[in-house]
């Protein structure tokens, strides 16, 4: 016995990274699994998003698990690309219980006027109100919703930096996020839809290792390496870790998908290894 068995649930960005991970934790609690990617790269962004490979191995882990999945290319900016792979979903399995709005770039790289910030709020942000507006028609009584926003939302300064529009859009997106989170929830709330938001802080995934980052964070080195890095990335967060894993943030989705959470709602939970405490707060 799961506590997600007879479940479906719709998770975005399932490709790789903790899209892939949020797909298997829930499978393994018994949810069948609606899994879009995008699998193609989004020019502004400099490390590799999913392709139909690490779909197909999402597909093939799901599987292993004893559950069903329907696993479709979609691009979250396009909301009828995601209504397509909803229905295509529906229609095999007759429900949908959980929403997992994942799917996130961080664009670094601006060919033309700002257009990182436009590619980062278009992914991190229309993409998750589009992945829950297609999904609020289906959902009943006890269904959850759980969007991905970071805690590069949460700290001073980052939407006002100039320069890498980027990183300014993604965390403007972030931000904007944990406000419709209450927002939105308030409106969900006496139909028993629930809906909260998970900041986590870097996540051992291809958004958090690769050079753009880790010149972020070594801006004193030409090139650092992942070595190099490491020491940077884990001053951080005051538990002593450089990042935390992608199963570390499936744990708290399957818990806040579950009847177990069943009257937390409007909720910014951070899984942040302390992140947050240390004084660059700005929200939440
Ligand atoms: N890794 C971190 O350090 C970190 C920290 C805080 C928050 N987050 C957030 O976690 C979420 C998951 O990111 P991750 O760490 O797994 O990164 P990732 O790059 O490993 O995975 C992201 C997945 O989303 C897919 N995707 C990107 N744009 C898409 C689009 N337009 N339509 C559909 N799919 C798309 C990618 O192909 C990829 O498979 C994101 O929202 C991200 O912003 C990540």
């Amino acid at each position: 016995m799961g506590k997600l068995d007879g479940k479906v649930a719709f998770i975005t960005g399932a490709a790789r990274g903790q899209g892939r991970s949020h797909a298997l934790r829930l499978a393994t609690e018994g949810a069948d699994i609606i899994a879009v990617d995008i699998c193609e790269q989004i020019d502004s962004v400099p490390y590799p998003l999913g392709t139909p490979e690490d779909l197909a191995q999402t597909v093939k882990e799901v599987e292993g698990t004893g559950r069903r999945i329907v696993a479709v290319k979609g691009d979250v900016r396009e909301r009828s690309q995601l209504r397509a792979a909803l229905d295509q979903g529906l229609e095999r399995f007759g429900r949908l219980d959980i929403v997992v709005a994942n799917a996130g770039i961080c664009p670094w790289e601006d060919s033309t006027l700002c257009s990182g910030f436009v590619d980062g709020t278009d992914v991190d942000l229309i993409g998750v109100l589009n992945t829950v507006a297609v999904s609020l028609p289906h959902l009943k009584a006890g269904a959850s919703i759980i969007v991905t926003g970071s805690t590069a939302g949460m700290m001073k300064g980052t939407t006002e930096a100039i320069g890498n529009t980027g990183g300014v859009g993604y965390s403007w997106a972030k931000q904007t996020i944990a406000r419709y989170t209450e927002t939105l929830a308030l409106q969900l709330a006496e139909h028993s839809v629930r809906l909260n938001a998970i900041h986590p802080t870097n996540v051992n995934t291809n958004l958090l290792h690769n050079a753009s980052i880790y010149k972020a964070f070594r801006p004193d080195l030409d090139n650092p390496t992942r070595e190099e890095a490491e020491p940077a990335l884990a001053t951080l967060q005051p538990m002593p870790t450089p990042y935390i894993e992608p199963e570390d943030v499936s744990n708290l989705v399957a818990f806040l998908a579950s009847d177990e959470s069943k009257w937390i709602t409007g909720q910014n939970i951070r899984v942040d290894a302390g992140s947050m405490l240390k004084g660059e707060r700005a929200a939440f």
